[in-house]
């Protein structure tokens, strides 16, 4: 099939990427020169494992450009995969939205498209996308567009860092349409995936036991609203963990455990019950917003939603207690952030916990020192104003440092020298934001070890000198 793909995000790029390797014949679309340079580079403007790959598998079908004109004329599927990112009241910025579907009204020329919206949309942006792209067309075209688009929604549920593998191998897909010409072109597209009848690629295994994919054809409202729901339930059970783990902390259980004891009841499930720091990203926070503004709009509250964005906020602010707790004084205080991308496997910053941590202990009169295996570059570019010091080792962060913030919890810290680490530390504390390291090693190896919902404890050693920089001294007196 011909497919266009407006918006070269994680979404756009992810699925215009595997729809190739599928055998479709897709370009994808972009206002951003630069990123679109980089791509027809074969480069890829983000961090994704085997992204880069997977579109040299893909070459021959997949096309980059700036131009609507070379991709939207003869598309038989054009999704939308634009930015909708959150204004200042919660609810999501159409304003790029509203381009995308004015841009298909204009360029189209063929006799019958299907218009996709992949990005994440109020309910009720189906139809209003539909009137856009009609108005639009028949404004550049001097005549009615009648019967020409079927308007859908197929949101998507991959998480960055395994974004390719979620697409390739779903639990499931979702299309919703009013119109049955536009689940069918939808059913045909992602054939080979509902029925898993294609190659997998070496790097992207097909794991073991997976079947068919279940495919959900619905209504356009229905399909707008799983993907609210969706988020929104994740996000829901990562709160409720954290709360539960708040307490663990309190009656001295271990939350590692809990959450273990629980998710084994099939009715619960085991994932997304990692307690810590709490969601970041580009979805969850967003996407929880919008759905306690449209559920207003209606009259309604939503206050299991609203209370797991309570929850979330606070673990933030959980750091910085902890950290008084220990500290009692902040200011003059070195503080090292290991991990700063919002969850390991990504150089995504946005929401990310370790930056807003990072501005509240700079805030507090904190030095802060921070170091990412991947996202130091992004960093330097998006929070270069925020003061904060750039290292390019864990030993840099840890020399002179009065307490060490595990944030992301990236696999390769889990198996630092600690015991070199400790030794560099003005005092060895470590507060495991993210529940991932091995509490007794690092206990073994001299840390007073801390976290915001679990068990904590110390190796009885002395903490190395914990002595105030002189800085601080002052405000002892
Ligand atoms: C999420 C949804 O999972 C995906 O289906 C949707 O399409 C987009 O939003 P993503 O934001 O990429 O994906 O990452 P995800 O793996 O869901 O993690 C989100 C945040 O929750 C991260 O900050 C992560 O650290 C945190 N998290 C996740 C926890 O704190 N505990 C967990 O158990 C799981």
């Amino acid at each position: 099939m011909n497919v266009c793909i407006i918006g070269t995000g994680y979404v756009g790029l992810t699925t215009g990427t595997c729809l190739a390797f599928l055998g479709h014949k897709v370009t994808c679309v972009d206002s951003d020169e630069k990123k679109i340079a980089l791509l027809q580079a074969g480069q890829t403007p983000i961090y994704e494992p085997f992204l880069a790959e997977l579109m040299a598998e893909a070459n021959g079908n997949l096309r980059f450009t700036t131009d609507y004109a070379e991709a939207v004329p003869d598309a038989r599927v054009i999704f939308i995969a634009v930015g909708t990112p959150p204004s200042p009241n919660g609810s999501p910025d159409l304003r790029y939205l509203s381009a995308a579907a004015r841009g298909i009204g204009e360029h189209f020329d063929g006799d019958f498209a299907v218009v996709v919206n992949k990005s994440t949309v109020p309910i009720g942006s189906g139809n209003w996308v539909g009137s856009l792209v009609r108005e639009s067309y028949e404004q550049q075209h001097g005549c009615k567009a009648g019967q020409r688009f079927a308007v859908a929604s197929n949101p998507e549920f991959l998480r960055e860092g395994t974004a390719l593998s979620d697409s390739l191998f779903a639990d499931r897909v979702v299309v919703g349409s009013d119109d049955a010409r536009a689940l069918e072109a939808l059913y045909t597209l992602y054939r080979p995936i509902l029925d898993q009848t294609f190659n997998a690629p070496t790097f992207l295994p097909r794991p073991e036991g997976i079947g068919a994919v279940p495919l959900i054809s619905t209504d356009l409202a229905s399909a707008e609203l799983i993907k609210y729901a969706a988020n929104a339930f994740l996000a829901l059970k990562i709160s409720f963990i954290n709360e539960i783990g708040h307490l663990a902390e309190k009656v001295g259980a271990d939350i590692v455990q809990v959450a273990k004891g629980i998710g084994l009841d099939a009715r619960i499930g085991t994932r997304f019950l990692q307690a810590g720091l709490g969601w970041g990203g580009s979805c969850f926070g967003k996407d929880t917003a919008a759905l306690v503004a449209t559920a207003s709009e209606y009259g309604l509250s939503m206050p299991i939603v609203a209370a797991a964005r309570e929850i979330n906020f606070r673990q933030r602010e959980r750091v910085i207690e902890k950290l008084l707790a220990e500290l009692k004084i902040l200011k003059g205080r070195t503080i090292g952030i290991l991990g700063l991308a919002f969850k390991p496997n990504t150089d995504d910053l946005r929401d990310a916990p370790a930056v807003e941590i990072a501005r509240k202990l700079i805030q507090r009169g904190c030095k802060v020192k921070v170091h990412d295996p991947v996202a130091m570059d992004r960093f330097r570019s998006e929070h270069g104003d925020l003061g904060v010091i750039c290292c390019d080792s864990v030993d840099q962060v840890c020399v002179d440092s009065d307490a060490l913030i595990l944030a992301t919890e990236w696999p390769q810290y889990r198996d630092l020298h600690w015991e070199q680490l400790a030794s560099k530390m003005r005092s060895a504390i470590v507060l495991d934001a993210r529940n991932a390291l091995d509490r007794d090693r690092l206990i073994r190896s001299g840390f007073r070890f801390l976290t915001i919902a679990g068990l904590e404890g110390s190796s009885g050693l002395p903490v190395a000198e914990n002595v105030l920089p002189v800085e601080a001294a002052g405000l002892l007196v």
